[in-house]
């Protein structure tokens, strides 16, 4: 083994990737393959979940399974977590980072739309948090999980409204801490990853002239890319980061900074 591979490698691990079938989550598992991860792919899109597990397996030597899976259905989370298990023989990281974004003024977001985004990106993360741990606590096996925030946890976006968003998103920040004090003594380490704008199908599906509005605040004057996550993603589910737990790690471009 290389002394990278130590540092950083994932060879064995078997590790959940909610909203992988695209976007930041596909592009984790991508790398997180690369460094030898096992990767079962939890989404709704179900065709696209089971052609990015193909094409990870295709590409590297790896196994891969993917599944329907609504997060915020939480007897469907706690059933799908136990077929991965069966299916992979164990479970050891979970990436927790199926997310929504609905924009609209605050005087007129519907009570709808308000639990919407709620229950994806709050209930959601909380769902698949609670039962991937649960199921590591009762097979007595130590684990990592990285919950996918976002710099909206530590700032307001303008000039687009999302409130629900910026909510949900602090919201997902502090239940990491929860989440790594009180399972510090189970072996389960949590944290999170807070990205700035990142160029996914999410922000492609926005407004243009707010895309425009971002390049002129962030003070590396781009979006981030998939690819610029993926690295800090490892490192968070490595032995490198065995003494980090409850840390919340921003990419953004400098943007939460000025
Ligand atoms: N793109 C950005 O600029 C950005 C910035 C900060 C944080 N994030 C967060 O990163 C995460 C991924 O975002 P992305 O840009 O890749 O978005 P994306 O829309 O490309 O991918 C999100 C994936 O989540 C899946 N999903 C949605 N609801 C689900 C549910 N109920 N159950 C299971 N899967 C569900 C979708 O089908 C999709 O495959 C989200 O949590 C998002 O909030 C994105």
């Amino acid at each position: 083994m290389t002394h990278l591979e130590k540092l950083f490698g994932l060879q064995g691990k078997v590790a959940i990737v909610t909203g992988g079938a695209r976007g930041i989550g596909k592009c984790a598992a991508e790398n997180m393959a690369a460094v030898g991860a096992d990767i079962v792919i939890f989404d709704l899109l179900e065709e696209a979940a089971a052609q990015t597990a193909r094409e990870i397996a295709d590409k590297y030597p790896v196994r891969t399974a993917s599944f329907y899976c609504d997060v915020t259905k939480p007897e469907q989370v706690r059933e799908r977590i136990a077929a991965a298990a069966d299916k992979m023989g164990t479970l050891d990281l979970l990436l927790n980072n199926a997310g929504i974004c609905i924009q609209t003024p605050v005087e007129d977001v519907l009570p709808d739309e308000w639990l919407k985004v709620i229950d994806v990106n709050l209930n959601g993360i909380f769902y698949m948090a609670q039962q991937f741990g649960k199921w590591l606590i009762t097979h007595n096996r130590g684990g990592a999980i990285v919950n996918t925030a976002s710099m909206s946890a530590s700032i307001i976006n303008t000039p687009q409204p999302q409130a629900s968003y910026n909510a949900t998103k602090a919201a997902v920040k502090h239940l990491t801490k929860s989440l790594a004090v009180e399972w510090v003594s189970k072996g389960i380490r949590v944290n999170s990853i807070s990205p700035g704008y990142i160029w996914t199908d999410l922000t492609a599906a926005i407004r243009e002239d707010y895309r425009n509005a971002w390049l002129a605040q962030i003070p590396m004057r781009r979006m981030g890319t998939p690819q610029e996550l993926a690295g800090a993603i490892i490192y968070l589910f490595s032995d490198s980061a065995a003494y980090t737990t409850g840390c919340d790690v921003i990419i953004d471009g400098c943007f939460t900074v000025v």
